[in-house]
């Protein structure tokens, strides 16, 4: 497993010169204090999954022309088409494999995995790339407080083989498209095509209504890691480690407290990372393994929430993973 995030630190006290807030405020009410950000206008998000792909196949000893899949999670793909996962197989020397994007926003990686084992338990592949790329900041309004403090960019790739012993146990994946108006972009898609008159009303940028969607990631996460431990009879003597969609210090606490879990099992980095979206799981995975907390053999409840609405959980155990 592999991550990237890039050099340039946005922190709470620079906002504050950029915008009518302050870190008192943004600590208290959402727990973060700084976040990378890919400053170079015309680098996409697949610069920032590249360095972690490169990573890995260097750590797993993976030929390019092995892997057979590349799936890429993202919400800000470098185009509306070629897929970001192209691009990335392009710079990485991967000729041959299927290569597609996905775009169910905060919940990708989840959606990556459920594939992922799709593809290894039928047989049909047993080499596949799982990678998050997020740009986020290419859709934030940095006039805009309620939304700019949240977003940060990073990079995550995942080698996915067949194990009898490790991976997702239990997935529990979902979407209601009721949500959709509440976190979205109106523009760059075919709905709304670049226009004067929609770059001059920002449309081009994330429009999200909050608190609804606060409450909503509070009750759809709530709601699927209890399907997961329903699912699993599960207690949390057989959870190790929780780790949720880093969006929001309350909401991750709201899914600890729901499930009665001390802090000391909770994996969360949001403080220094902010919102990455599909990244944010995968990054803070990665950061948890490099300290020495998830070890081999670690069982592992994800939850994630995002636009669409595209929310699930799952619980798995952590292989042989090379970090
Ligand atoms: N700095 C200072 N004040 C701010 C501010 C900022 N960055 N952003 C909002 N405020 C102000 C508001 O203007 C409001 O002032 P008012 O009472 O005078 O009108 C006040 O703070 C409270 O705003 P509110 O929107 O009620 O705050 P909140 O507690 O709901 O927090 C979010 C706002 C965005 C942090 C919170 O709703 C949230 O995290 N929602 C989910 C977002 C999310 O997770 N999105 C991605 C999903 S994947």
């Amino acid at each position: 497993m592999s991550h990237y995030l890039p050099d340039y630190v946005l922190t709470n006290e620079e906002l504050s010169t950029m915008v009518d807030t302050n870190d008192e405020w943004i600590t208290t009410r959402t727990g973060i204090k700084e976040r990378h950000i890919l400053k170079d206008d015309h680098a996409g998000s697949s610069q920032l999954a590249i360095p972690a792909v490169r990573d890995l196949l260097q750590k797993t000893g993976t030929a390019p022309d092995e892997v057979e899949l590349l799936i890429c999670a993202t919400s800000s793909p470098d185009y509306t088409w070629p897929s970001t996962a192209c691009v990335i197989a392009d710079a990485v020397d991967i000729r041959k494999a299927m290569c597609y994007d996905i775009l169910s926003a905060c919940t990708g990686f989840l959606y990556c995995l459920q594939q992922a084992q799709a593809f290894i338990k039928s047989g049909i592949y047993k080499k596949i790339i799982i990678c998050s790329a997020e740009k986020c900041t290419s859709f934030v309004n940095y006039k805009d407080r309620t939304t700019c403090t949240l977003f940060g960019d990073g990079g995550t790739a995942a080698l996915i083989e067949p194990s009898e012993e490790f991976g997702v146990e239990i997935a529990k994946i979902h979407a209601d498209g009721a949500g959709h108006e509440h976190l979205i972009r109106y523009c760059g898609g075919s709905a709304n095509v670049p226009s004067h008159e929609a770059v001059d009303k920002g449309l081009q940028y994330i429009f999200q209504d909050g608190k609804y969607v606060f409450k909503n990631a509070v009750n759809f996460m709530t709601g699927a890691v209890s399907e997961v431990m329903e699912e699993g009879q599960l207690t949390l003597d057989d959870i190790d480690w929780i780790c949720t969609h880093q969006a929001n210090k309350r909401i991750i606490d709201a899914v600890r407290q729901h499930l009665n879990a001390p802090e000391e099992k909770v994996i969360c980095n949001i403080e220094h990372v902010g919102n990455t979206s599909s990244a944010s799981i995968p990054i803070a995975l990665h950061e948890a393994a490099l300290e020495g907390k998830i070890k081999k053999g670690d069982r592992l409840l994800l939850a994630a929430f995002g636009s669409g609405f595209t929310w699930g959980s799952v619980y798995l155990s952590w292989g042989d993973c090379k970090i």
